[in-house]
């Protein structure tokens, strides 16, 4: 089964446990939340704090997708707040072998992320180590941005890599995603599908989130 990971970021942040509560309830697998510094993105989101509020409200995974410089220097906040994934950009680690060990230490889960422009081929000593690839399929940012259509093949590359590893890596793929391309990213190989605005900007997150499922689960054989 894919997995749908709700992003908070197009969520109404003045209620955004009520919202993080809504969508476990309409059947969300993960929470995705963004992490932003101003500095390796145009744009500040939250930190450790908020989230650390937020890990009251429920029991699904906290996906934490850091787009923020030199990230080892939050990752034991990160941890502390309640992350159950860390996901660091390959982009912002000048020593990501140390980075991702850094995150196994705390015994959550460590993912690296690809902007749209990074090729394959950054992850090919990191691959070993890894729990999580996050491929972006937007340049990161905002919500509400279009899917690169080009992504799809970097997603098929990228699961044939994860797949040959013995210790399958799950594949996470991160932006534009809507009911219309999510089979396509499903078949591609997408094992947890990211959607914001796909789902907080729809009237009714369960039926939103029951057809983003059963687009991403109705594979062609
Ligand atoms: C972009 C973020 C994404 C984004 C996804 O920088 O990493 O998680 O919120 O939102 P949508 O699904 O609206 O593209
Ligand atoms: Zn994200």
């Amino acid at each position: 089964m894919k997995l749908i990971a709700p992003s908070i970021l197009s969520a109404d942040a003045s209620r955004l446990g009520e919202e993080i509560l809504a969508v476990e309830q309409a059947g969300a697998d993960w929470i995705h939340i963004d992490v932003m510094d101003g500095t390796f993105v145009p744009n500040i989101t939250m930190g450790p704090a908020v989230i650390s509020s937020l890990r009251k409200v429920t029991k699904l995974p906290f996906d934490v997708h850091l787009m923020i410089a030199d990230p080892d220097r939050y990752i034991e906040s990160f941890f502390k707040a309640g992350a159950d994934v860390i996901t660091v950009h390959v982009e912002a680690s000048t020593h990501l072998h140390r980075t991702i060990e850094l995150i196994k230490s705390f015994g959550v889960k460590a993912g690296v992320s690809l902007n749209p422009a990074t090729s394959l081929d950054q992850i090919a000593e990191i691959i070993h180590y890894i729990d999580l690839l996050l491929i972006m399929t937007v340049n990161p940012g905002f919500g509400g941005q279009q899917f690169i259509g080009t992504s799809l093949s970097k997603i098929a590359r990228a699961k044939r890599m994860l797949e040959a590893m013995p210790h399958q890596p799950l594949l996470e793929v991160d932006g534009g995603a809507n009911l219309k391309n999510i089979g396509d990213i499903a078949q591609a190989g997408a094992d947890v599908i990211v959607a914001g605005a796909a789902v907080f900007n729809a009237e009714d997150y369960q039926k939103t989130i029951a057809a983003l499922k059963t687009a991403a689960n109705s594979l062609i054989a």
